[in-house]
Protein backbone atom coordinates (compact mmCIF):
# COMPACT_ATOMS: atom_id res chain seq x y z
CA UNK A 1 0.00 0.00 0.00
CA UNK A 2 1.19 3.53 -0.77
CA UNK A 3 1.72 6.02 1.76
CA UNK A 4 0.40 9.16 0.60
CA UNK A 5 1.42 10.79 4.02
CA UNK A 6 4.63 12.68 3.32
CA UNK A 7 6.81 10.99 6.26
CA UNK A 8 9.42 13.42 7.69
CA UNK A 9 12.67 11.75 8.86
CA UNK A 10 13.67 12.16 12.33
CA UNK A 11 16.19 14.62 12.39
CA UNK A 12 18.91 14.99 15.23
CA UNK A 13 17.27 17.55 16.94
CA UNK A 14 13.61 16.65 17.33
CA UNK A 15 14.76 15.64 20.64
CA UNK A 16 15.06 19.86 21.44
CA UNK A 17 11.28 20.99 20.47
CA UNK A 18 8.07 19.98 22.31
CA UNK A 19 4.66 21.09 20.65
CA UNK A 20 1.75 21.48 22.56
CA UNK A 21 1.50 21.30 27.00
CA UNK A 22 2.23 18.60 29.23
CA UNK A 23 -0.37 18.92 31.80
CA UNK A 24 0.84 17.27 35.36
CA UNK A 25 -1.01 15.99 37.81
CA UNK A 26 0.27 18.14 40.76
CA UNK A 27 3.17 20.46 41.28
CA UNK A 28 4.86 21.47 44.74
CA UNK A 29 2.73 24.29 46.91
CA UNK A 30 0.33 24.88 43.70
CA UNK A 31 -3.63 24.10 44.35
CA UNK A 32 -6.41 24.53 42.20
CA UNK A 33 -10.10 25.46 43.01
CA UNK A 34 -11.21 24.85 39.80
CA UNK A 35 -12.07 22.50 37.69
CA UNK A 36 -10.01 20.80 34.37
CA UNK A 37 -8.21 21.39 32.87
CA UNK A 38 -7.09 24.05 35.37
CA UNK A 39 -6.75 21.44 37.84
CA UNK A 40 -3.34 20.42 36.24
CA UNK A 41 -0.45 22.27 35.81
CA UNK A 42 0.93 23.63 32.36
CA UNK A 43 4.63 22.76 32.09
CA UNK A 44 6.05 23.80 28.24
CA UNK A 45 9.67 22.95 29.16
CA UNK A 46 11.64 20.36 31.91
CA UNK A 47 14.49 18.29 31.63
CA UNK A 48 12.26 15.05 31.64
CA UNK A 49 11.73 12.21 29.43
CA UNK A 50 7.95 13.47 27.82
CA UNK A 51 9.68 16.65 27.19
CA UNK A 52 13.45 17.46 26.53
CA UNK A 53 15.73 14.43 28.88
CA UNK A 54 18.04 17.06 30.03
CA UNK A 55 17.10 20.06 29.42
CA UNK A 56 18.49 22.55 32.05
CA UNK A 57 15.66 25.39 32.21
CA UNK A 58 11.71 24.35 33.40
CA UNK A 59 8.95 26.81 32.05
CA UNK A 60 5.37 26.57 33.58
CA UNK A 61 3.13 27.93 31.22
CA UNK A 62 -0.91 29.58 32.09
CA UNK A 63 -2.03 31.49 29.13
CA UNK A 64 -5.83 32.73 29.35
CA UNK A 65 -8.40 34.68 27.48
CA UNK A 66 -11.83 35.26 27.53
CA UNK A 67 -11.96 31.95 25.96
CA UNK A 68 -11.43 30.45 29.73
CA UNK A 69 -14.01 31.83 31.26
CA UNK A 70 -13.54 30.00 34.30
CA UNK A 71 -10.26 32.54 35.44
CA UNK A 72 -11.64 35.56 35.25
CA UNK A 73 -13.54 34.37 38.28
CA UNK A 74 -10.00 34.89 40.18
CA UNK A 75 -10.48 31.32 41.80
CA UNK A 76 -7.39 30.57 40.49
CA UNK A 77 -4.20 30.04 42.89
CA UNK A 78 -0.98 29.81 41.47
CA UNK A 79 1.37 28.85 44.03
CA UNK A 80 1.27 29.45 47.53
CA UNK A 81 5.01 30.40 49.53
CA UNK A 82 7.40 28.40 49.06
CA UNK A 83 11.30 28.27 48.24
CA UNK A 84 13.68 26.78 45.94
CA UNK A 85 16.93 25.62 47.17
CA UNK A 86 20.16 26.72 45.09
CA UNK A 87 18.21 27.65 42.01
CA UNK A 88 16.76 30.67 41.11
CA UNK A 89 13.68 31.51 39.39
CA UNK A 90 12.12 34.19 37.07
CA UNK A 91 8.20 34.93 37.31
CA UNK A 92 7.17 36.99 33.65
CA UNK A 93 3.86 38.49 33.43
CA UNK A 94 2.84 38.46 29.74
CA UNK A 95 -0.04 39.40 27.74
CA UNK A 96 -1.73 42.52 26.46
CA UNK A 97 -0.62 45.58 28.63
CA UNK A 98 -2.04 46.29 31.95
CA UNK A 99 -5.03 43.76 31.31
CA UNK A 100 -4.16 41.63 34.44
CA UNK A 101 -2.64 42.21 37.69
CA UNK A 102 -0.93 39.88 40.15
CA UNK A 103 0.06 39.60 43.46
CA UNK A 104 3.55 38.79 43.90
CA UNK A 105 4.97 37.85 47.52
CA UNK A 106 8.98 37.64 48.18
CA UNK A 107 10.32 37.06 51.34
CA UNK A 108 8.01 39.52 53.32
CA UNK A 109 7.10 42.69 51.16
CA UNK A 110 4.22 41.96 48.59
CA UNK A 111 4.41 43.40 44.81
CA UNK A 112 1.60 44.26 42.46
CA UNK A 113 2.56 43.50 38.70
CA UNK A 114 0.65 44.19 35.41
CA UNK A 115 1.71 42.33 32.01
CA UNK A 116 4.61 43.13 30.63
CA UNK A 117 6.74 43.11 33.85
CA UNK A 118 9.24 40.44 35.74
CA UNK A 119 9.90 38.97 39.35
CA UNK A 120 13.46 37.73 39.96
CA UNK A 121 13.54 35.68 42.83
CA UNK A 122 16.79 34.26 44.10
CA UNK A 123 17.12 30.99 45.64
CA UNK A 124 16.15 30.71 48.80
CA UNK A 125 13.67 33.77 49.03
CA UNK A 126 10.01 32.76 50.21
CA UNK A 127 7.83 33.82 46.97
CA UNK A 128 4.32 33.00 45.93
CA UNK A 129 2.00 34.47 43.08
CA UNK A 130 -1.39 35.00 42.68
CA UNK A 131 -3.90 36.55 39.89
CA UNK A 132 -6.59 39.25 41.72
CA UNK A 133 -7.56 40.93 39.02
CA UNK A 134 -8.31 40.29 35.43
CA UNK A 135 -9.59 43.13 32.79
CA UNK A 136 -12.47 42.35 30.46
CA UNK A 137 -11.45 39.90 27.65
CA UNK A 138 -7.71 40.05 29.60
CA UNK A 139 -5.54 37.59 27.48
CA UNK A 140 -2.13 36.76 28.41
CA UNK A 141 -0.73 34.64 31.03
CA UNK A 142 2.35 33.81 33.29
CA UNK A 143 5.78 31.81 32.44
CA UNK A 144 7.64 30.77 35.53
CA UNK A 145 11.05 29.36 34.77
CA UNK A 146 13.56 27.70 36.82
CA UNK A 147 17.54 27.81 36.03
CA UNK A 148 17.65 23.83 35.98
CA UNK A 149 15.88 20.85 34.35
CA UNK A 150 12.74 20.15 37.25
CA UNK A 151 10.99 22.21 40.33
CA UNK A 152 12.02 21.63 43.58
CA UNK A 153 10.75 23.27 46.49
CA UNK A 154 11.04 23.78 50.21
CA UNK A 155 8.18 25.36 52.48
CA UNK A 156 8.36 29.01 53.33
CA UNK A 157 9.86 31.25 56.05
CA UNK A 158 7.35 32.69 58.21
CA UNK A 159 7.16 36.97 57.68
CA UNK A 160 5.39 39.68 58.70
CA UNK A 161 4.43 41.31 55.67
CA UNK A 162 5.68 44.88 55.83
CA UNK A 163 5.35 47.65 52.78
CA UNK A 164 8.84 48.60 52.51
CA UNK A 165 11.06 48.03 49.20
CA UNK A 166 13.68 46.70 49.53
CA UNK A 167 13.35 43.98 46.95
CA UNK A 168 11.93 46.09 44.72
CA UNK A 169 15.52 45.94 42.77
CA UNK A 170 14.42 42.30 42.02
CA UNK A 171 11.12 43.89 39.76
CA UNK A 172 11.10 44.79 36.17
CA UNK A 173 8.57 46.75 35.41
CA UNK A 174 7.36 47.68 31.73
CA UNK A 175 10.64 47.21 30.05
CA UNK A 176 10.91 45.31 26.60
CA UNK A 177 12.34 44.03 24.86
CA UNK A 178 14.49 42.41 27.87
CA UNK A 179 12.45 41.65 30.40
CA UNK A 180 15.11 40.71 32.86
CA UNK A 181 18.97 40.70 32.69
CA UNK A 182 21.77 41.45 34.70
CA UNK A 183 21.65 44.67 33.42
CA UNK A 184 17.98 45.22 35.10
CA UNK A 185 18.89 43.39 37.98
CA UNK A 186 22.30 43.13 39.48
CA UNK A 187 21.45 39.54 40.81
CA UNK A 188 19.29 37.86 37.73
CA UNK A 189 21.29 34.69 36.28
CA UNK A 190 18.24 34.83 33.39
CA UNK A 191 17.98 36.88 30.13
CA UNK A 192 14.69 36.90 29.17
CA UNK A 193 13.66 38.94 25.78
CA UNK A 194 10.32 39.23 24.49
CA UNK A 195 8.37 40.06 21.64
CA UNK A 196 4.76 40.05 21.86
CA UNK A 197 1.71 41.43 19.17
CA UNK A 198 -0.93 42.55 22.06
CA UNK A 199 -3.58 43.69 20.06
CA UNK A 200 -6.08 41.61 19.18
CA UNK A 201 -7.90 44.76 16.74
CA UNK A 202 -7.72 43.51 13.25
CA UNK A 203 -7.89 46.83 11.87
CA UNK A 204 -4.32 48.12 13.59
CA UNK A 205 -1.63 46.75 11.89
CA UNK A 206 0.82 48.53 13.79
CA UNK A 207 2.63 45.35 15.58
CA UNK A 208 2.57 42.90 12.08
CA UNK A 209 5.79 42.78 11.58
CA UNK A 210 8.67 39.69 10.84
CA UNK A 211 11.84 39.76 12.86
CA UNK A 212 15.03 38.08 11.93
CA UNK A 213 17.85 36.70 13.90
CA UNK A 214 20.78 35.82 11.72
CA UNK A 215 22.80 32.76 12.85
CA UNK A 216 24.76 32.38 15.68
CA UNK A 217 25.70 30.23 18.62
CA UNK A 218 25.45 30.26 22.37
CA UNK A 219 28.96 28.93 24.27
CA UNK A 220 29.05 25.81 26.36
CA UNK A 221 26.96 26.02 29.27
CA UNK A 222 25.17 28.69 28.34
CA UNK A 223 20.90 27.46 27.67
CA UNK A 224 18.39 29.23 25.65
CA UNK A 225 14.61 28.49 25.52
CA UNK A 226 12.63 29.53 23.35
CA UNK A 227 8.43 29.66 23.68
CA UNK A 228 6.20 30.51 21.28
CA UNK A 229 3.46 31.56 23.33
CA UNK A 230 -0.20 33.23 22.76
CA UNK A 231 -3.23 32.52 20.87
CA UNK A 232 -3.22 29.27 18.55
CA UNK A 233 -2.11 30.96 15.05
CA UNK A 234 -0.65 34.58 17.10
CA UNK A 235 2.77 34.07 16.01
CA UNK A 236 4.76 31.71 13.74
CA UNK A 237 8.36 30.64 14.38
CA UNK A 238 10.67 29.36 11.33
CA UNK A 239 13.53 27.94 13.35
CA UNK A 240 16.46 26.14 12.08
CA UNK A 241 19.12 24.08 14.15
CA UNK A 242 22.26 23.96 12.15
CA UNK A 243 20.30 22.21 8.72
CA UNK A 244 17.21 21.26 9.99
CA UNK A 245 13.91 23.52 10.44
CA UNK A 246 11.24 23.54 11.65
CA UNK A 247 7.80 25.69 12.17
CA UNK A 248 6.40 26.64 15.94
CA UNK A 249 3.11 28.14 16.45
CA UNK A 250 1.67 28.27 20.51
CA UNK A 251 2.02 26.68 22.67
CA UNK A 252 5.45 25.03 21.84
CA UNK A 253 8.85 25.67 22.82
CA UNK A 254 12.86 24.60 21.77
CA UNK A 255 15.75 23.88 24.03
CA UNK A 256 18.93 25.12 21.98
CA UNK A 257 21.70 23.61 24.30
CA UNK A 258 25.04 26.11 24.02
CA UNK A 259 27.20 25.62 20.97
CA UNK A 260 24.11 24.48 19.20
CA UNK A 261 24.00 27.21 15.74
CA UNK A 262 20.64 28.63 15.09
CA UNK A 263 18.36 31.47 13.21
CA UNK A 264 15.33 32.17 14.06
CA UNK A 265 12.43 34.20 12.11
CA UNK A 266 8.69 35.00 13.00
CA UNK A 267 5.99 36.69 11.89
CA UNK A 268 2.48 38.03 13.97
CA UNK A 269 -1.33 37.37 12.68
CA UNK A 270 -2.86 40.46 12.62
CA UNK A 271 -5.92 40.42 15.19
CA UNK A 272 -4.19 37.39 17.12
CA UNK A 273 -2.27 37.89 20.81
CA UNK A 274 0.82 36.23 21.11
CA UNK A 275 4.51 35.74 20.47
CA UNK A 276 8.05 34.65 21.54
CA UNK A 277 9.97 34.13 24.56
CA UNK A 278 13.52 33.57 24.63
CA UNK A 279 15.27 32.38 28.30
CA UNK A 280 19.13 32.01 28.50
CA UNK A 281 20.02 30.78 31.96
CA UNK A 282 22.49 33.12 32.28
CA UNK A 283 22.33 36.90 33.24
CA UNK A 284 24.09 38.00 29.90
CA UNK A 285 23.10 36.52 25.93
CA UNK A 286 26.52 35.84 24.70
CA UNK A 287 27.02 34.69 21.11
CA UNK A 288 30.29 33.40 20.09
FE1 LIG B 1 8.57 29.12 42.89
FE1 LIG C 1 20.11 32.33 20.52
Amino acid sequence: MILLMEMKEMGKFDKYVVKGIKWQKSLPYHVSKIGPPFNKWPILMDGSEKRVSGARIWAYYMFFNDANPGLAKMQLKWADRHRHPDIDETYLVLGQRDSFKVEITLDEEVFHLTPPSAAFIPSGFTHSIKPIEFGEGATGGLVATVTNGEYLCIPPNEFDMKETRENEAFIVRHETPILMSKEKVERATMHVFYDFNETNDPVIDERQKEMITNRHVHPEGMNEVILVIGQGSSVTLELTLENEQFQLTPPSAVYIPGGIEHELQYSFKKGKVGGILSICDKGDYLKI
